[in-house]
């Protein structure tokens, strides 16, 4: 396939739908709240609005000018910009952590669909606390339930994906997008109304500066980059198959907001609530999953009807979120696949959710049956998810800041960031040197941090 011969996104909406799709998944509606529930909350959240704004921002900017530019999948842009260099390695090392990613993360997914079927057939009434969380323990220790719920979610990414850019991607975003945004809104407003929920908001939204620390700090840093699907090519990837009228730093400022805004509103649906029924913020990573059908079931106590309605459409929003971040993950490995190696759209696709669903059912056994099995003490899940977000993502969002912002020629960036000379962007200067400096500093000290040697 030539770069002319390219699909594009078929509209400015597709596009900040699509791009927003990728950003917003389980990172915020799972992660972000237990982050910001074990760092002190308002405090933490300042924090990473701020790396938002001054890593995250300038990274997404130049995901989006690299792909736009070569047109082609993150490893084929990097061969296209720097032709016989060692920056190649920089694509290839993003398609290896989407696959991985994916895989992983298609596990977790997998679980949203198991409580969907839960919170539908009215199995959580009645439960208490301890009950769910035995409940979620056996559910884990099964060997195929789990794996087949990861199986399905990956066959739908699957089918979204073959579909391809115009018909699958972009229909689906501005189809699932709004309907998240509802749901999002709808349950932060519930969550809000029930008794007791002050104590919720003012955790989230009153800051304790005295509980910042480093960690507090580095937290937020990987925490933005993470949610922001910064640092594996998925973004450019995107990009790709931008139109050449797309003002890039608009897209990625329309991303940003959207993102941090969901990010915000799952803290409000979810700490309220908690509050409201008495269970610590810092419950960590099974917040969602044991402890939130829990909370519906409390909050609404004297109305089943309540409580079944909103823990159903919690688990709803979560799989929606969790489908457009997996479909932005698999594109880079599909598109690669596709590109590099002339397969068919279909067989490219088809290799990839076969891989990942092989890789994916060792990581769901791993939680359960194999969780005897451990590398460097971590069992396969963690394994996958302590490389790909503690090395590999800081380490390539660094080497796409270098590129962009030492090896690429700074006419050519300006020339991509401002169409062609047609958009004024007063910003320049400023982004490059966050691209030279700030940003690859700041990931640098968030790699050292999760490594230990600072
Ligand atoms: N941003 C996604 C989330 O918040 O769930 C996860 C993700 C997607 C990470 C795509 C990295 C990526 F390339």
């Amino acid at each position: 396939m030539t770069n002319s011969d390219r699909v594009n996104f078929g509209s400015r909406i597709g596009v900040i739908l699509a791009s927003a799709g990728s950003a917003v998944g389980l990172g915020n509606i799972w992660r972000f709240p237990y982050e910001a529930g074990q760092h002190g909350g308002a405090a933490f959240i300042l924090i990473y609005l701020l790396c938002v704004l001054f890593m995250g921002m300038p990274v997404m900017i130049s995901e989006f000018l690299i792909g736009r530019r070569s047109r082609a999948n993150t490893a084929g842009a990097y061969r296209i910009l720097a032709p016989g260099t060692p920056w190649r390695w920089v694509g290839f090392l993003g398609v290896l952590t989407g696959f991985l990613i994916l895989s992983y993360y298609s596990v977790v997914a997998g679980w949203t669909l198991e409580f969907i079927v839960e919170a539908g057939t009215n199995s959580f009434a009645g439960k208490t606390a301890p009950d769910f969380s035995a409940s979620f323990a056996s559910f884990l220790q099964k060997p195929v339930l789990p794996v087949i719920w990861t199986a399905c979610f990956l066959l739908l990414t699957h089918f979204v994906v073959v579909r391809g850019v115009k018909k699958g991607i972009e229909r689906s975003s501005k189809l699932m997008m709004p309907l998240l945004f509802i749901l999002v809104i709808v349950l932060a407003v519930c969550s809000v109304s029930l008794p007791g929920s002050e104590k919720g908001l003012l955790f989230l939204f009153r800051p304790d500066f005295s509980k910042v620390t480093s960690d507090v700090v580095l937290g937020a840093m990987g925490q933005a980059f993470y949610s922001l699907s910064l640092g594996m090519g998925c973004l450019c990837t995107y990009a790709s198959y931008f139109s050449r009228d797309t003002n890039l730093a608009k897209t990625a400022g329309s991303v940003g907001v959207i993102d941090t805004c969901v990010a915000v509103l799952a803290g409000i649906i979810i700490f309220p609530a908690a509050f409201s029924v008495g269970i610590s913020p810092d419950a960590g990573p099974e917040l969602i999953f044991i402890t939130l059908p829990n909370v519906f079931q409390q909050a609404f106590a004297g109305v089943p009807v309540l409580s079944y309605i909103f823990s159903l459409m919690f688990y709803i929003l979560l799989a929606l979120a969790a489908l457009t971040s997996t479909i932005s993950i698999h594109e880079v490995v599909t598109a690669y696949l596709h590109e590099e190696f002339h397969l068919s759209r279909t067989r490219a696709a088809t290799l990839v959710t076969a891989g990942c669903l092989l890789l994916g059912a060792a990581c769901s056994l791993s939680m359960g049956v194999w969780s005897d099995f451990t590398i460097a003490g971590m069992n396969l899940f963690n394994l996958f998810d302590f490389t790909t977000t503690k090395i590999m993502l800081p380490l390539g969002g660094m080497l796409i800041c270098l590129f962009t912002g030492w090896y690429l020629d700074r006419r050519l960036v300006y020339a991509e960031v401002s169409n062609e000379g047609s958009l004024k962007v007063r910003f320049f200067r400023a982004y490059i040197f966050l691209v030279r400096y700030v940003a690859p500093i700041a990931i640098a000290g968030v790699f050292l941090k999760e490594w230990g040697l600072f």
